[in-house]
C-alpha cells in the first residue's frame, strides 16, 4: 500500500533523513518508534508532502507520489493527523467533521460520516455542538483523527497520538486504532514510547538520527531488549 524507498530530507541545509525506507501493506499497522528529535515528524511529513525529499521516493498502491503537494497526497488517499492536532477551536465538533469531509477515489471501504465516527469515538458523541476549543486534549485527538477519517483515507499517519493523553483516554484511541485495522484501513503512526504502539501494532521500525535502526514484528522488538535500551525511552 505505502512504501517508502531510500529518502533523504532537509530543513535548509541541516539533512534530517538519511536514506529512510519502510512500507506498509494494506491493513496493517505499522509503528515508527524513535526519541525526541529522532526523525519521526519529518518522515511522516515526507510521506504527505510537507518536506519534500531531495532523494528517494514514496509511493501508495505502487502509484509514485513523491514530490506532490500536499492536497494532491491526501487525494490520493494518505490522511494526516499532525501531532499539534489543529481542531478548529471556533468551530462546534460537528464542524470539524465537515470541515474534513473529502469524496476519495473508490478505495473499496466504507465511507465514513459522522454517526459512524461517533460510534468509533463515543465521547464525541454526547457534544456535537460544543466547539473545539472547549473539549479537553484527549478529545480534541479523537476529533482531528475523525476529521481526518471524514476524508476517507486508505493510509491514515498518526503522529504520536497517545502523546499527554490520560490512561484511559489512551485505551480508547487504541480501541480506535484496532477498529481502523478491522475496516481495513493502513496505518503508520509514530511514538515515543513502545507501551502503547506494542497493543496495537503488527510490525515496527525503530529510528535514530534520521536512519532506521531495526525493523521487526512488534513480538521481536518486544524481546529485544538491545534495542529497546539503545535507541527508545523504554
Ligand atoms: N522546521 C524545522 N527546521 C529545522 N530543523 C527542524 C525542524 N523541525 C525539526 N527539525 C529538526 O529535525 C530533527 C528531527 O525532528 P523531528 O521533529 O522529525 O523529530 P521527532 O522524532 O518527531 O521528535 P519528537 O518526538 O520530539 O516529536 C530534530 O533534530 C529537529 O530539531
Ligand atoms: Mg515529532
Amino acid at each position: 500500500m505505502l512504501n517508502v524507498t531510500n529518502i533523504e530530507s532537509y530543513y535548509g541545509a541541516a539533512k534530517i533523513l538519511y536514506g529512510v525506507s519502510l512500507h506498509a501493506a494494506a491493513g496493517e499497522v505499522v509503528a515508527l518508534l524513535g526519541r525526541n528529535g529522532a526523525g519521526k515528524s519529518t518522515l511522516m511529513k515526507s510521506i504527505i508532502g510537507l518536506v519534500v525529499p531531495k532523494a528517494g521516493s514514496v509511493s501508495l498502491r505502487d502509484q509514485d507520489i513523491t514530490g506532490l503537494p500536499p492536497f494532491a497526497i491526501a487525494r490520493q488517499g494518505i490522511g494526516y493527523v499532525p501531532e499539534e492536532r489543529r481542531v478548529f477551536t471556533s468551530l462546534t465538533i460537528l464542524e470539524n467533521l465537515e470541515a474534513g469531509r473529502q469524496d476519495r477515489p473508490a478505495s473499496g471501504l466504507a465511507p465514513w460520516t459522522p454517526e459512524r465516527l461517533f460510534a468509533l469515538f463515543p465521547n464525541l458523541a454526547g457534544m456535537r455542538t460544543r466547539r473545539g476549543g472547549q473539549i479537553s486534549g484527549g478529545e480534541q485527538q479523537m476529533l482531528t483523527i475523525a476529521r481526518t477519517l471524514m476524508g476517507n483515507p486508505s493510509v491514515i499517519l498518526l503522529d504520536e497520538p497517545s502523546e499527554g493523553l490520560a490512561p484511559k483516554i489512551v485505551e480508547q484511541v487504541a480501541d480506535a486504532i484496532r477498529e481502523l485495522k478491522a475496516a481495513g484501513l493502513t496505518v503508520l503512526l509514530s511514538e515515543q514510547n513502545m507501551h502503547f504502539a506494542a497493543l496495537i501494532s503488527d510490525r515496527a521500525y525503530v529510528i535514530e538520527k534520521g536512519q532506521i535502526r531495526y525493523s521487526g514484528s512488534m513480538e521481536d522488538l518486544k524481546a529485544n531488549e538491545d534495542v529497546r535500551k539503545a535507541y527508545l525511552a523504554v
